[in-house]
């Protein structure tokens, strides 16, 4: 069977795979005629179960100026999952019709499930609050744009680290940097979750420190990235109405940053950035916007080229423990909806007994026989 390539985590793809993939998206926004028929005859399918702007249209512009086609649904209450169709299933029949899938859901997981099933590379668009890495792409090359390098860059992220999957995927390609830091922004309820802080972090020796104001940290940093406190991810209202405003960047607090600071921003927006941030040079969303749809070009170029010739490394998968008939306990990972789906656990920290599961990245202490 033909060997895949797809991209569900970050972590998919080897430092020097990013490079290059910054490399061609810069050499596509200098030559674009020269990649206007480059995908000519391929489709992509874009299957947004979960609401999107940027994402989505940006894919689906990304295939079209490489001279390809776009098919997809931009609701799941546009799909056959209103008559009960699982994610499994519609994976499988639209890889019949497209060449590539990007896919989002809101179900934590889920993309690395589709792609289980896929007979097309599958891309992961977002799902739920666990990792989006093409907006990761977009941002590091944001950052490469703006500062001329990826390392040695003080980092601060700012508001709901804790369901933002954009900063888990974020953090998780810029600590393999050599010399970054991080500056974690946000109230004590939102904060990194434990296997961004002992999985990734730890192990990479990178070094951060947590902040709760803008104003204690915005001098020192080259590059801040602001998130929204997602009304979506939080299973409590009030304590959501209660954090929501946490964190506002406005023109006063820009005073204290550095003339050369990036702000960047994954969007969409609430009150987090105020509007008169928009026309300060070092605002840098809108452009975020914009160099999103050139690394998706250049994702596309490389998946399909992988795919067509079966030869890209194997991706690092943690070897799988069989915890026998235990499931994960998360209600917003993929299995908890599709049960036919295969549980799968892998051993995190063997001194405490820590399992994670494979989806989600949810913790399971292994249960006794
Ligand atoms: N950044 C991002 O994922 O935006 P959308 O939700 O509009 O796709």
């Amino acid at each position: 069977m033909k060997r895949l390539r797809h991209l569900i985590d970050i972590s998919d793809l080897t430092t020097a795979e990013i490079d290059g993939l910054i490399a061609t998206a810069e050499d596509i926004m200098t030559h674009r005629a020269k990649y206007a028929h480059a995908c000519e005859g391929k489709k992509i399918a874009t299957l947004f179960f979960e609401p999107s702007t940027r994402t989505r249209l940006s894919f689906e512009a990304a295939m079209l100026e490489l001279g390809g086609s776009t098919l997809g649904f931009a609701s799941a209450s546009a799909s056959s999952t209103t008559k009960g169709e699982s994610v499994m299933d519609t994976i499988r029949t639209v890889g019949a019709y497209a060449d590539i899938i990007a896919m989002r859901h809101p179900l934590e997981g889920a993309a690395l499930a589709a792609s289980q099933r896929s007979i097309v590379p599958v891309v992961n668009a977002g799902d739920g609050g666990h990792c989006h890495p093409t907006q990761t792409l977009a941002d590091l090359l944001t950052i490469k744009n703006r500062h001329g390098r990826l390392d040695h860059l003080v980092v601060g992220i700012c508001g709901d680290l804790k369901y933002g999957r954009t900063v888990h995927s974020l953090i998780n390609a810029l600590s393999r940097y050599p010399g970054n830091r991080f500056v974690m922004i946000s109230p004590p309820e939102l904060t990194i979750p434990n296997y961004v802080r002992y999985e990734i972090l730890e192990p990479r020796s990178a070094e951060w420190t947590e902040c709760r104001t803008i104003e204690d940290c915005i001098a020192d940093l080259d590059v801040l990235y602001m998130t929204r406190i997602q009304r979506e991810r939080f299973s409590d209202i009030n304590e959501y109405e209660r954090l929501k405003d946490s964190y506002v960047l406005n023109a006063e607090k820009m005073k204290a940053a550095k003339a050369d600071m990036s702000v960047l921003h994954p969007l969409p927006r609430v009150k987090e950035i105020n509007v008169d941030v928009d026309d300060d040079p070092r605002a840098c969303y809108f452009r975020q916007v914009e160099y999103g749809k050139f690394m998706r070009m250049a994702l596309i170029l490389k998946l399909l080229a992988d795919a067509e010739s079966g030869e890209f490394p194997d991706p690092v998968r943690r070897p799988l423990t069989d915890l026998g008939t235990y499931r994960c306990g998360n209600p917003k990972c993929v299995t908890a909806v599709e049960t036919d789906l295969k549980q799968m656990f892998s051993l995190r920290d063997a001194t405490h007994d820590i399992y994670r599961c494979e989806y989600c990245e949810t913790k399971v202490k292994k249960p006794r026989y």
